[in-house]
């Protein structure tokens, strides 16, 4: 694991720590989720579910995760067989990797990345073939995409809605990559914790509903972003019986088991009414509104994302050439701290000037995020100044 050394989500969150900058540059969500989710964990913890939960996950999770697939996207998926819950998305993303790819294999997947997905990869000694999607609108360019595949290519680790760019996946994104899969014969992963985080009336289209996608695909998805959660860790996949299961081998010798009380509490979320879930989505996105308008004031070019908490934004009409070290300085000049996007990418030079900064924070702390950002308006005015 020589070269993924501490991330920079620790030196950027040390950094706002120490200087008392506002941090924007980790992704998670500083209020709690649904209420009568937290009730049921507080339940499940005084009526003593408090011991390992089955390895599959508890039958009350896998039943609501099998009908919210129905209820959302009309898929028919079987709880028993075809469900497995894990240590948040992160581990589902291990599990699968491990379970599928040999040494050797390739996995085909776009930059900017996740970061766990590279340093997964490298776990199943497998390699990463990765496409380029570029700022501002992060298109898939057809002929890298194609480029990336290989006789070797053992599955496509896809994420929509996308971290870092908040992209969403157009169906015909999705139809170019299922039909590179087919022909390749290659699994697709999709990393779908963003699925109930779009904005503008943008929709999510879940691989598995594409044409005979169900019986190549696995589908990822996780209790922390829905439900403002992220430290509890639950979350899930499904997919083919037999992938499943052989993830679920993988899976008992990571962590074989997590998160007991949370399991039922995440089953009662998912049940929550329509208005839950469009009240996640319509807070973001005013979220997203009010730091776009703070950064595009600051005189940052934004890429407005169109779903997920994160945007992007280039520093390069403040006069800025390395991201990483403007967001090391960006503490002492404005008191903001976001991380330069550079660090999810193989190809440095093709995000060498972009900051991702997340917005999923109280309206008062973004307010105050964006009078701070105005600073960077003033410097650039100043023209002795560099940044
Ligand atoms: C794209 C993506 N996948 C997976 C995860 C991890 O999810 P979890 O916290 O459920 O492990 C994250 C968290 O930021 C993410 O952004």
């Amino acid at each position: 694991m020589r070269g993924f050394g501490t991330t920079i989500f620790a030196e950027m969150s040390e950094l706002a720590l120490s200087t008392g900058a506002i941090n924007l540059g980790q992704g998670f969500p500083d209020t709690d989720g649904p209420r009568e989710m937290l009730d049921a964990a507080l339940l499940a913890i005084s009526s003593g579910r408090n011991q390992y939960p089955p390895g599959a996950g508890v039958p009350e999770l896998r039943l609501a995760i099998a009908e919210h697939q129905r209820r959302f996207y009309g898929l028919s998926v079987d709880p028993d067989r075809q469900v497995l819950v894990t240590a948040g998305a992160t581990e589902a993303i291990a599990a699968v990797i491990l379970a599928l790819c040999e040494v050797g294999d390739q996995v085909v997947t776009f930059e900017p990345y996740y970061d766990c997905y590279a340093a997964t990869i490298a776990l199943a000694g497998a390699t990463r073939r990765t496409s380029v999607l570029r700022f501002p609108d992060f298109a898939v360019d057809e002929t890298s995409l194609r480029g990336a595949f290989s006789d070797r290519t053992r599955l496509v680790l896809l994420n929509t809605p996308h971290n870092p760019t908040g992209k969403v996946f157009s169906r015909a994104e999705l139809e170019l990559i299922c039909s590179l899969a087919r022909e390749h014969d290659a699994w697709v992963v999709s990393d779908e914790v963003y699925e109930h985080l779009v904005f503008d009336g943008a929709v999510h289209i879940p691989i598995a509903t594409l044409p005979d996608m169900a019986d190549r695909s696995i589908t990822i998805s996780s209790a922390g972003k829905t439900f403002s959660a992220t430290g509890w860790k639950v979350g899930w996949l499904h997919g083919p019986a037999e992938a499943v299961a052989a993830a679920r081998t993988v899976k008992q010798f990571l962590t074989y088991v997590a998160s007991g009380p949370f399991q039922p509490a995440v089953a009662v979320a998912l049940g929550l009414g329509d208005d839950m879930y469009h009240g996640v989505a319509s807070t973001l996105q005013a979220k997203r509104d009010l730091l776009c308008a703070g950064l595009s004031a600051a005189g940052l070019e934004v890429a407005r994302p169109a779903g997920t908490y994160f945007v992007i934004a280039d520093a390069a009409p403040l006069g800025v050439s390395d991201a990483l070290d403007f967001c090391r300085q960006m503490p002492s000049l404005c008191g903001v701290v976001g991380v330069p996007v550079s660090v999810f990418c193989d190809d440095k030079d093709a995000t060498r000037t972009l900051v991702r900064f997340a917005f999923c924070k109280a309206d008062e702390v973004l307010d105050e995020a964006v009078i701070r950002l105005s600073a960077l308006a003033a410097h650039q005015a100043r023209p002795t100044t560099t940044l």
